[in-house]
C-alpha cells in the first residue's frame, strides 16, 4: 500500500499546500498550515456495521447501495413542489427574524460565536420549542447527558430530556435495534414516543452520529459543537481543517438527502488553532453569528449568509438566570438615563438590516497629555471617528488635535454605519463645550469632509421608531423625504446647524470659529 501523502492545511481559509510554508499564499496568514494526511478522495471506507444506507468516506459520503441511482430529472418551477417555502416558526420570533422569516426545513445552518456566549443555551431552547411538533436530536460534543438535562431543567423545560434517563436509555436501545429495519422503526418510534420528541445524543463520533439520524429519523438535528465531531478514519485531530471540513460535508449531504434541518454550533477562537467556521462558511445555507459582551447580558444573533433572506438582520436577546429571554423593544436596552443626561452624550437611531435601534452614544473630550491625542471609539468605526474630529477641526474649530476624544455606544452596540455620524459629532462637542444634548432630540446623518450634512437611507424606519419611543424631535438631513409621523423634524445642511439646533444655548460665539468658513 503507498504511503499515505501528507499535505499542509490553512487552519485559516483552508487552502491546501504540498510543502509547508510560513505563510498561506491564499490568505496570507502567518504560521497557519498544519500537516494532515490526505486521504485519497471519495474512497470507500467500510465503516462499523455501515450507516445505515451510508459510508462515509473523506472527500464525501457515498450511498453503499450497489443499484444504480435513479436518474435526476430536471424540472421546470411549476413541477418543483412549494413545500420548501413553509417555514417552521422556532418559538422565539427573534431567531425567526435573522433566518429569514423562520427555519426552513432541510436548510443547515451555522450558529457561529466565541465560546460562553450562550449557543448552547439558544438551542436547547430552540429544540424544546420545536419538539412540541418535530422530531429533535440534539448531539451535543461538549457536555454530558446530565449537563444537558441539567441545563433543561435550569431552562424551565417542562419535560426535558427523554434519552440520558434510564428508561428511556432503555427505549433508546429499543429503537437502536430496529436500526437496520427501517419499515419498523416509525412503529417503534411510536411505540416509544413520549410526551416531548425531544432527543439527546452525548457523541462525538461522526458515524455514531449518522447512525443515531438514520435510525431516529429526526426532523431536526443539532449539532453541538462541529469542532467536537470527528471521523476516525481521519488521522488530524477534531477541530482541525480536514475533519471540520469533511464533517460537515457528511452532515450536509445526509441533511439534504433525508431532508433534515440542521443547526451546526461552530466556536471562533481568536487563536485560530481550531478551524473557525470561516471553511464551513460556504458549506452551509445560512451562517449566524451570536455575539455580545460576555459581561453584558445582552446577546445578538446577526446573519451573515443566507440563502433564504437577507443578511445583516439581527436578533436581540438577553441572558437572564433561567436562560435567553427575548428583547422585543430593543432600543430601551441601548438607551441611558434619558431622566438625567449627562454631558457629551447623544441619541442615534441605527439600522441592524431592516431593525431600527434608537442608541445612546457618549463621547469624552478632554486636553490631551501626549504629544498626539489619544482617539479611541467602542461601538463606533475609528475610522470614521478620525474623519469626524478632523471635520469638527477645519469646519467648526474645535481644536480636536489638542484633545482626546473618547466615543462609545451604550451597552457597547456595534453601530458602524455612517447614519451615526451626526450623533458622534454632536457627543463630541457637547462635550468639548460640557452641554447636554437635548434629551428629546435624536440626531440622523451621514457627516462629509466638508462638513455638510448628508443623507441616509431608510430614514422613515429610523423615524418611526424614535416617534414609537416618544422622542420629540429629529435632526435630520435638509432634502431627504420624511412621513408624516408625531415628531418635529428639523432638516439640517451643515453640522454647524445641527450643533446649534442639538446643543441649548449654544450660539455660534460660543463656538471658537477659527476657520474663515462663513457657516451662516
Ligand atoms: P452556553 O450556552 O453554554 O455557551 P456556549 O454554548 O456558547 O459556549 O452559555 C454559557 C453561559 O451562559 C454561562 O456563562 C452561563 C450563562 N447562563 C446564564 O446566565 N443563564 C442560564 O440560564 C444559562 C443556561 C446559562
Ligand atoms: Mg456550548
Amino acid at each position: 500500500m503507498a504511503k499515505p501523502k501528507t499535505i499542509f492545511i490553512c487552519n485559516k481559509c483552508g487552502a491546501e499546500f504540498s510543502q509547508w510554508f510560513g505563510k498561506c499564499a491564499n490568505c496570507d496568514t502567518y504560521d497557519s498550515l498544519v500537516e494532515e494526511n490526505a486521504t485519497p478522495f471519495g474512497v470507500d471506507i467500510p465503516t462499523k456495521g455501515g450507516v445505515g444506507n451510508w459510508h462515509v468516506a473523506p472527500g464525501g459520503i457515498k450511498s453503499s447501495s450497489k443499484k444504480p441511482a435513479k436518474a435526476r430529472a430536471s424540472l421546470t418551477f411549476d413541477q418543483i413542489s412549494d413545500r420548501q417555502i413553509a417555514r417552521w416558526e422556532s418559538g422565539y420570533g427573534e431567531l425567526d427574524r435573522v433566518l429569514g422569516g423562520g427555519v426552513v426545513p432541510g436548510s443547515m445552518v451555522l450558529i457561529g460565536g466565541d465560546p460562553g456566549i450562550g449557543k448552547s443555551t439558544l438551542l436547547l431552547q430552540v429544540s424544546n420549542e420545536l419538539s412540541q411538533r418535530y422530531r429533535i436530536l440534539y448531539v451535543t460534543g461538549e457536555e454530558s447527558g446530565q449537563q444537558v438535562k441539567l441545563r433543561a431543567s435550569r431552562l424551565g423545560m417542562s419535560n426535558p430530556i427523554n434519552v440520558d434517563s434510564e428508561a428511556d436509555d432503555t427505549k433508546k436501545e429499543a429503537i437502536k435495534n430496529t436500526e437496520n429495519n427501517v419499515e419498523n422503526t416509525e412503529d417503534d418510534l411510536a411505540h416509544h414516543s413520549i410526551a416531548s420528541d425531544l432527543y439527546v445524543l452525548p457523541e462525538t463520533d461522526l458515524e455514531e452520529i449518522l447512525r443515531e439520524i438514520d435510525s431516529l429519523k429526526p426532523n431536526l438535528a443539532v449539532i453541538d459543537s462541529i469542532q467536537t465531531v470527528f471521523f476516525p478514519a481521519l488521522t488530524s485531530a477534531p477541530g482541525s481543517v480536514a475533519q471540520v471540513r469533511e464533517c460537515t460535508a457528511a452532515l450536509m449531504k445526509v441533511a439534504k438527502h433525508e431532508d433534515i434541518t440542521m443547526l451546526i454550533v461552530g466556536h471562533v477562537t481568536k487563536e485560530g488553532t481550531i478551524a473557525g467556521p470561516r471553511v464551513l462558511e460556504h458549506l452551509v445555507d445560512t451562517v449566524l453569528y451570536f455575539e455580545g459582551d460576555r459581561f453584558a447580558s445582552h446577546r445578538l444573533l446577526r446573519t451573515v449568509k443566507n440563502r433564504f433572506g437577507a443578511t445583516h438582520e439581527i436578533g436581540i436577546f438577553e441572558m437572564v438566570s433561567n436562560g435567553l429571554r427575548e428583547v422585543p423593544n430593543p432600543s430601551e436596552l441601548f438607551l441611558g438615563n434619558r431622566d438625567d443626561p449627562a454631558p457629551g452624550t447623544a441619541i442615534v437611531v441605527a439600522c441592524e438590516g431592516t431593525r431600527p435601534i434608537v442608541v445612546e452614544l457618549q463621547a469624552l473630550v478632554s486636553p490631551t497629555s501626549y504629544t498626539s491625542p489619544r482617539r479611541a471609539g467602542t461601538g463606533i468605526d475609528y475610522n470614521r471617528l478620525v474623519q469626524i474630529l478632523a471635520v469638527l477641526e477645519k469646519r467648526v474649530g474645535i481644536p480636536m488635535s489638542k484633545l482626546d476624544s473618547y466615543v462609545a455606544s451604550a451597552g457597547g452596540l456595534n453601530v458602524e454605519e455612517p447614519a451615526v455620524d451626526l450623533g458622534i459629532a454632536i457627543a463630541i462637542v457637547a462635550s468639548f463645550r460640557d452641554r447636554i444634548v437635548d434629551p428629546g432630540t435624536v440626531l440622523i446623518g451621514e457627516v462629509g469632509l466638508g462638513g455638510q450634512v448628508r443623507s441616509v437611507s431608510q430614514m422613515e424606519l429610523r423615524l418611526k421608531e424614535a416617534a414609537k419611543l416618544g422622542f420629540k424631535r429629529a435632526i435630520i438631513p435638509k432634502g431627504q423625504k420624511f412621513p408624516d409621523l408625531n415628531i418635529e423634524i428639523l432638516a439640517v445642511s451643515k453640522v454647524i446647524d445641527a450643533i446649534i439646533a442639538a446643543i441649548p444655548h449654544q450660539s455660534l460665539e460660543d463656538i471658537d470659529l477659527e476657520t474663515d468658513e462663513d457657516e451662516e
